[in-house]
């Protein structure tokens, strides 16, 4: 049994005292730790308020994005040791945002992989097509080879734990879901993938997530879904009341 993962990710959005109003704005809402996993993604310099805010509930913390390397002159960079250090549960990796306008390969996404894992954390590794790879055809070889390069190397035990965000980059923040069924196939294949590189049991234990304009209108049909276990949701995470409703999807 995967238990589901409902992450908010709110991009370059919110400051500290929005995300304390935020944690504020879910007192006693939230879903048992025991049943769902509810988490946020917030940026970097909202997180040492999300720790403090969230601290005694059962909200999990993600940073969006971390460094592959834990120190260094790497200006402007934020480290994955001291993420850890400062009590950060997950972090979001090759959001398709980040391969755009930040240049990411498929290689620093595995580097980052494994630095994450390094420091005790869990990725959410993301992956997803564009329009043009959809319409030609070629969204499952796409996300296959995707999900091949950001686990090459890991352990058995890794991928086990590791969560695996699919967002069609046709989806996201342009109200455009999927549907179900588009999500399940694709979601499918990602299962697949990690028992072709695996075998079953790995894949029967990875958690993969949908994203991409999930809403409180659309989050129980996905989630009803055989291989979707969680979303990974921008929009529809920036206030309380909604990501509640998301996050008490089984309510
Ligand atoms: O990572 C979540 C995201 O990219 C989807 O955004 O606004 O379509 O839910 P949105």
């Amino acid at each position: 049994m995967r238990k589901p993962i409902i992450a908010g990710n709110w991009k370059m959005n919110k400051n500290p005292k929005e995300t304390v109003e935020f944690v504020a704005g879910l007192k006693g809402k939230l879903p048992s730790f025991k049943d769902v996993e509810s988490v946020i993604a917030a940026p970097a310099v909202d997180l040492q308020a999300l720790l403090d805010a969230a601290k005694g509930t059962d909200l999990k913390v993600a940073a969006e994005n971390a460094y592959f390397e834990n120190e260094g002159a790497f200006t402007g960079e934020t480290s994955p040791k001291v993420l850890s250090e400062m009590g950060v549960d997950y972090v979001v990796i090759g959001h398709s945002e980040r391969r755009e306008y930040f240049g990411e390969t498929d290689d620093d996404i595995n580097k980052k992989a494994h630095a994450v894992f390094n420091n005790g954390m869990v990725p959410i590794i993301c992956c997803g097509e564009t329009l043009e790879q959809r319409q030609a055809g070629e969204a499952e070889s796409w996300v296959e080879g995707q999900v091949s390069a950001a686990l090459r190397g890991l352990s058995v035990e890794q991928v086990s734990l590791a969560v695996i965000a699919y967002e069609p980059i046709w989806a996201i923040g342009t109200g455009e879901t999927a549907t179900s069924d588009q999500a399940q196939e694709i979601c499918a294949v990602v299962r697949r993938t990690v028992a072709k590189l695996y075998d079953q049991t790995v894949a029967d234990k990875v958690r993969i997530q949908y994203g991409g304009s999930v809403k409180p209108g659309n989050v129980v049909e996905l989630m009803g879904k055989d291989d979707i276990d969680g979303g990974l949701v921008g929009g529809a995470s920036m206030e309380p009341a909604s990501y509640l409703d998301l996050v008490n999807f089984k309510a």
